[in-house]
């Protein structure tokens, strides 16, 4: 058992950051690219989608208390993340610190959970993104055949002139109005896939091209979230009263079932509005590409956190205050917030600032994906062509090739639904990991230099474990049996392949004197 417990040496690690040369990442990104990179995963389908969603069938106007909640859960994993990032400043993120600090095997689950929180999370987006860029094609009067535009079985009506699922309208028409409307079946959602492909070449094509990308973007999908806060705002000062009666009661009472409404809502509400937030510790993911790491991490992970998170306050708040909240269970609901103010060019400007937005999700999610590839293999425990380095681009581009293929594959065939609780669950547990790995490392290594410090450490890091352990509980059990199978799957992989390849491992056997291959037995 203990040599699965196996740790790789923090001098190892220090000296791959090091690394120099064209076989290495490039390092191209300042403090205010990484604060962009961070705004850039977090703000999309969660605020976009999901914050409606959320504050009707869970929470009310009370969905603000769900934002602040998650936001201090978030805020205790962010400083946690910085004193990592800016100790261990390498493309790994949380696998790494895993691998200084609990040993291989944690390591390798943590890797493999990170798939979950990436790879998953950019498909879940892209799904998501593909909604967003119909509506915003239907602006233009244009329409895409049924079969292309959803996964595969997924029912589809005609409704209005447009073909959409039916789980969206079955709530406004009679089962005999339902089945008067033509129907169709999702095959394959090709728009998701188109999507994933296009974010894909540009992760091929280099990293400054993509931090670029990604900036541009994250300045036009602010700029639309400040516009709404402004419209918003403007609304509320204008008519006190409206705002006023949509926000009573604040916290509607509950219907008699855990999680409608009430304070058990405002739970329910935060583990939907957790997906929002996801992203901050993708930034840990480019360690290897910022130019100076051991300051600018922590300004990249918790400054693009609290920006964030006072932005998802004020659209929340705003949001539930022009809007009754038992409207806002729509896939556009910022969109409809800001019709509500009255001004009618709004809903373009929101569809096209979301279709910008959660392209930039897409982005930070799938190098973050290859990054972690990249880490795993350079330590043995994947191939050596998921660390290639294309000569040119400086990219590890076979693995965001091989990752962007089964993400768009995953995306077109896998409803949205199914891929986003697992993103929830895996991203938790990998909160729960790097928090104990603070803790760790503070007892083993008290000595190391940290550029960056978590504050109150063990309280902060506990209470990291405990928040998101609890958020792991609210979630379903089909969610946790899936989970259990992914890591099963992972394990199998470790002890068939990794272990055996493990770099770590086998340098430990030589200086022993023992073969390689009888330190895995
Ligand atoms: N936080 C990201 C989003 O909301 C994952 O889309």
């Amino acid at each position: 058992m203990s040599d699965l417990l196996v740790t790789k040496p923090l001098q190892t690690i220090l000296a791959e950051a090091e690394e120099k040369g064209e076989h290495t990442l490039k390092r191209a990104l300042g403090p205010a690219n990484l604060i962009a990179l961070g705004i850039g995963a977090i703000i999309g389908a969660g605020i976009f989608v999901l914050t409606g969603q959320a504050a009707a069938i869970a929470a009310g106007p009370a969905i603000v208390l769900s934002f602040i909640f998650i936001g201090i859960v978030c805020a205790f994993a962010g400083l946690c993340y910085a004193e990592f990032a800016s100790l261990i400043p390498i493309a790994g993120s949380a696998y790494t610190y895993g691998y200084a600090t609990l040993g291989e095997f944690f390591a390798w689950i943590i890797g493999w959970d990170l798939i979950l929180e990436y790879a998953f999370g950019a498909a879940t987006v892209a799904s998501g993104w593909s909604g967003y860029f119909l509506s915003l094609l239907k602006q233009f009067h244009i329409y895409l055949p049924p079969q292309w535009i959803a996964t595969p079985g997924a029912k589809m009506v005609k409704y209005n002139h447009e073909w959409v699922q039916l789980n969206t309208v079955n709530t406004l028409l009679s089962k005999a109005e339902i089945s008067r409307l033509p129907h169709a079946a999702g095959t394959f959602n090709l728009v998701a896939f188109f999507a994933i492909a296009v974010i894909t070449a540009i992760l091929v094509i280099g990293i400054k091209e993509s931090a670029n990308f990604n900036t541009a973007i994250v300045f036009t999908k602010v700029a639309i979230v400040l516009v709404f806060i402004g419209l918003a705002a403007i609304f509320v000062l204008h008519h006190p009263h409206v705002a006023a009666a949509n926000w009573t009661p604040f916290i509607p009472p509950n219907k008699g079932k855990f999680g409608e409404f009430g304070w058990s809502g405002i739970a329910r509400g935060g583990a939907v509005i957790f997906f929002a937030y996801i992203g901050f510790d993708a930034v840990s993911t480019a360690a290897q590409e910022a130019k100076n790491p051991q300051k600018d991490m922590p300004i990249g992970i918790l400054g693009s956190l609290v920006i964030c998170t006072v932005l998802y306050i004020l659209v929340a708040g705003l949001l539930t205050a022009v809007v009754p909240y038992t409207r806002l269970n729509v896939a556009d609901p910022v969109a409809v917030g800001v019709q509500a103010t009255g001004v009618v060019w709004g809903a373009i400007l929101v569809d096209a600032g979301a279709v910008a937005g959660l392209g930039s999700v897409m982005l930070v999610m799938l190098l973050g994906q290859s990054r972690v590839f990249y880490s795993m293999s350079r330590d043995g425990l994947l191939p050596p062509w998921a660390s290639a380095i294309h000569p040119r681009f400086r990219t590890p581009w076979i693995t965001s090739i091989v990752v962007g293929t089964c993400v768009a594959f995953f995306a077109s065939l896998i409803p949205l639904g199914d891929l986003a609780v697992l993103v929830n669950i895996g991203t938790l547990l990998a909160f729960v990991i790097v928090c104990a790995g603070v803790w760790v490392l503070r007892r083993k290594r008290p000595d190391l230099p940290r550029p960056f410090k978590t504050p109150w450490v063990p309280v902060v890091p506990i209470l990291g474990i405990i928040t998101s352990l609890a958020a792991m509980a609210s979630l379903p059990a089909t969610t946790w049996y899936r989970l259990l199978i992914w890591l099963v799957i992972g394990m199998v992989i470790y002890f068939t392949y990794s272990r055996r390849h493990s770099k770590v491992r086998i340098a430990l056997a030589s200086e022993q004197g023992v073969p390689s291959s009888q330190s895995s037995k």
